[in-house]
């Protein structure tokens, strides 16, 4: 269980380090849900996952493949955009129950289409707009 938090976040420096902060504590097969308007940092944060979890390739939007697998050298990585997503058999079809089984850690963008398939031990990252543009507040929650 991760402790539930609330940051406020200047700058994408300040959102990689507390993706940092999370990929300290990630267990295999978790999946990490990430909530929030477009433009409001998911990605961003997974880069963030990313750099701690030592990947030297850059995270980028997957989404118009919908998924994007990457290997750590701790556990994969897969990362899911699921704005596109028309059903729960495009994500069975993904591999996503199949991912949590392997043991990979599965970050979710617009998890809430994933419906019942997300499980209730997810850690949710909600990620907020403010006014002004650098800043985003973040709220940590189960896990
Ligand atoms: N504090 C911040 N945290 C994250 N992104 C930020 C921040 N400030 C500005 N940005 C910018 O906002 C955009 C966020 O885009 P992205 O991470 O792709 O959002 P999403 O995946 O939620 O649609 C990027 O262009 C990023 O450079
Ligand atoms: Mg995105």
């Amino acid at each position: 269980m991760m402790t539930n938090k609330t940051v406020t976040v200047r700058s994408v420096e300040e959102t990689w380090r507390v993706a940092a902060e999370v990929a300290a504590r990630l267990r295999p097969g978790q999946v990490v849900a990430l909530h929030g308007d477009l433009g409001a940092g998911k990605t961003t944060f997974v880069q963030g996952l990313g750099r701690a979890l030592g990947l030297t390739r850059p995270v980028t939007s997957p989404t118009f493949t919908l998924c994007t697998e990457y290997a750590t050298p701790a556990f994969t990585l897969a990362h899911l955009d699921l704005y596109r997503l028309t059903g729960p058999d495009d994500l069975l079809a993904i591999g996503f129950l199949e991912y949590l089984e392997a043991g990979a850690v599965v970050a979710v963008e617009w998890p809430e289409r994933a419906g019942e398939l997300l499980p209730a031990d997810a850690l949710h990252v909600r990620f907020t707009l403010t006014g002004d543009s650098d800043t985003r507040v973040i709220e940590l929650a189960g896990g």
